[in-house]
């Protein structure tokens, strides 16, 4: 399955698609590495993989709308089967990507539907939760709101910070980003707008 990447930071789920394709866990090919910020290492860690980064600076254009259609021209100039947004900080218009329902996803460090948005490790400490995770979903209109996918668990210890629940939690996101692409990459998952069938039928 051929997948475009997009990212704003660090990019270690990117890393981690990287390599369960390089150790033949994952069957896909990525295109094209996309990222709204010149200097995330996403951009040097695809680089260094020979994947094509590309690097869509929002300055040079006057509206967001107009910075989001430049964005999809060139995902659609990778011809992707699959989008992935590992990571990737911005509020995308949903007139853009309207064309890609079904075959874009989304990361979020929470155990959607709690805490959509920002700083989920932080309030899922202030709520007193026994329990956070992450969550890979299908992007729709609705911020972090989508049909999820998978999601991976983790009990929170009565000495976490936000940081330490960050940390603990990205190995786990790596696994389920991973495991949630090969289920796609399969070809026996499908999100339609009346929901998600395994194998043609509603799960
Ligand atoms: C991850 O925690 C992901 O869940 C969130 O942003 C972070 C990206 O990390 N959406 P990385 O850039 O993949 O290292």
């Amino acid at each position: 399955m051929r997948i475009v990447v997009l990212a704003s930071g660090r990019g270690s789920n990117l890393e981690a698609l990287i390599d369960a394709q390089r150790d033949a866990r994952l069957p896909i090919s990525i295109a094209a590495v996309l990222s709204d910020k010149a200097d995330a290492r996403a951009l040097e860690v695809a680089r260094a993989a020979g994947i094509a980064a590309i690097h869509v600076d929002p300055r040079a254009f006057g509206s967001r709308r107009e910075f989001d259609d430049a964005l999809f021209a060139a995902i659609a100039g990778a011809r992707p089967e699959l989008i992935v947004l590992a990571g990737f900080m911005r509020i995308i218009d949903p007139a853009a990507f309207a064309p890609w329902l079904g075959r874009i996803i989304n990361i979020h460090p929470s155990l959607l539907p709690r805490y959509p948005g920002l700083h989920t490790h932080r309030r899922a400490l202030e709520a007193g939760d026994h329990l956070h995770g992450a969550s890979v979903h299908f992007v729709t209109a609705e911020l972090d709101g989508g049909p999820v996918l998978g999601q991976t668990r983790l009990e929170i210890r009565p000495d976490d910070t936000p940081q330490s629940l960050a940390e603990r939690l990205l190995p786990q996101e790596h696994r389920l980003l991973v495991a949630c692409v090969g289920l796609l990459a399969s070809g026996r998952i499908r999100w339609r707008t009346t929901g998600i069938f395994l194998d043609g039928r509603p799960l």
